[in-house]
């Protein structure tokens, strides 16, 4: 009896705290209480999200993101910002990348001139669908040929929602493992002017908002059409990510006497002043809501992509662990094509055809103005999860995609090397940040917790 009534009691006292504020009467609903219900523009509960993700995700994408497959993000992190001169310069040693040296690299990825068998058996299936042309018309004239070369060179970037950093020299392997996307002291006058041009310039915005707030609040995101929403969801679900993971890998303490790799964990303030509903006109909430949008918008693309991915060799030159890289990729991709509640792709771009085309410019534009970012590692994890994100929309929207299941089983090259690490890397961060969220709640219910038992004892 008596410990059931404690127990009671202690749940009492967590929902008391939870949804009045109770132990903290200044800050109310400071908490995860309106982080409820369904997700915008979806068919299903945060809650099912919660599940789904911590239990049967996560765990998963933890570990097939520590192949070496997905653990080398190549990245041009040299090309100049094409809207404005950077005069950032990062004051804390954490904001600089490691890149990785040949040595480090796994053998299928070694060797700038020698090409690997990847980019090898790509221009071979590129060249075999060259040769189709040949059936159809044995008659092409050799500047056919190019032109046509051309055409699908051109399709193929038209296709692209993102600026893709290509064969160019200046690109080197970055080994993501070893440099997590954490807190790096990047803020200022350079930080806010890469959100401010995001969603200022290049986000759709209702026509009389304000510009003195960065984001469009919730009441009046009614007054954008269903694609426009969509785009600003995913922006701001990028955003509460990326700002989530600040947070809960926070620089502690950078004691020069202490551990010189600086002390790192969950810090919960932060996270309330970047989300609690007094510190964000009550926004806060909304931006975590998005975040759930966007983490369903790209499980979709996955889950839509799957047939292709399946067939991917995962080609690293180590024949075991591509083996196990495979098998964990289908794993994956199984548990995710059976949940029911992806986010609906068809519901989008049946009416305006400039709509299509206006969402793919703007969002390669955000894609550019990744180049701007002026502390390297946040531009490492800024511009591959904007790729990753874009690579999302290029499944979902490019209608390459469609019927892939009804296709013949011959492998067509439909996504870079780049892409699917930048893809399901992205996904990660994203699943990521919602399992951090259960931390945070808990981190704030345990709070919750002592404080009432002072109280009852
Ligand atoms: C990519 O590589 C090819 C062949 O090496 C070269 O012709 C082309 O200019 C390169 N593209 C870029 C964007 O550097
Ligand atoms: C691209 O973004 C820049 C920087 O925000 C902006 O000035 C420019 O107007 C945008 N261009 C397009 C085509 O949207």
């Amino acid at each position: 009896m008596r410990g059931s009534r404690v127990v009671l009691a202690v749940h009492f006292a967590v929902f008391v705290q939870c949804c009045s504020g109770y132990f903290n009467l200044e800050k109310e609903n400071d908490c995860f209480c309106n982080l409820q219900g369904k997700v915008d523009e979806c068919s299903c509960n945060i809650d099912t999200v919660d599940y789904f993700n911590n239990i049967k995700i996560y765990p998963r994408l933890k570990s097939l993101l520590e192949k070496d497959y997905f653990r080398y993000f190549k990245v041009n992190l040299k090309r100049e910002c094409p809207f404005w001169e950077d005069d950032s310069k990062c004051s804390m040693r954490f904001c600089n990348v490691e890149s990785c040296g040949e040595k480090d690299l796994p053998p299928g990825l070694k060797g700038a001139k020698n090409e690997n068998k990847y980019t090898k058996e790509v221009n071979e299936q590129c060249s075999e669908l060259n040769n189709e042309y040949d059936h159809l018309d044995t008659t092409l004239s050799e500047k056919a040929q190019k032109d046509i070369d051309l055409w699908n060179k051109y399709d193929d970037a038209t296709d692209n929602f993102c600026i893709i950093d290509e064969n160019d020299s200046d690109s080197e392997y970055v080994d993501l493992l070893k440099n997590p996307e954490r807190y790096t002291g990047y803020k200022g006058k350079s930080a806010r002017r890469i959100w401010e041009s995001i969603y200022l310039e290049n986000c759709f915005r209702p026509k009389y908002s304000s510009n003195l707030n960065l984001y469009i609040q919730n009441g009046i995101l009614s007054e954008l059409c269903l694609e426009e929403r969509v785009f600003y969801r995913a922006i701001s679900g990028l955003h509460a990510s990326i700002n989530t993971h600040l947070s809960a890998i926070y620089l502690l303490s950078d004691n020069k006497f202490g551990d010189p790799k600086g002390v790192w964990g969950p810090n919960l303030q932060e996270f309330q002043r970047r989300f609690s509903e007094e510190t964000t006109n009550g926004e806060g909430p909304n931006w975590l809501r998005n975040l759930y949008f966007v983490y369903l918008l790209e499980l979709r693309a996955l889950a839509k992509a799957a047939p292709y991915l399946e067939k991917e060799e995962y080609y690293t030159g180590n024949e075991n662990e591509d083996w196990d890289t495979q098998m964990a990729i289908k794993d994956l991709l199984g548990v995710i094509s059976r949940f029911p509640d992806h986010f609906d792709e068809k519901i989008m771009f049946n009416g305006d055809k400039n709509l299509k085309y206006e969402f793919r410019e703007h969002f390669r534009n955000v894609s550019r103005i990744m180049d701007c970012v002026g502390c390297p590692k946040c531009k490492v994890w800024g511009k591959l999860q904007t790729q990753g994100l874009g690579t999302a929309l290029k499944i979902l929207f490019s209608g390459k995609f469609d019927n892939l299941e009804n296709t013949n089983s011959k492998k067509r090259f439909q996504l870079q090397r780049n892409e699917i690490v930048a893809l399901v890397n992205a996904i990660g961060r994203l699943s990521t940040s919602i399992y951090k969220l259960d931390d945070f709640k808990n981190m704030l219910n345990n709070k919750g917790v002592n404080k009432n038992n002072n109280i009852f004892n």
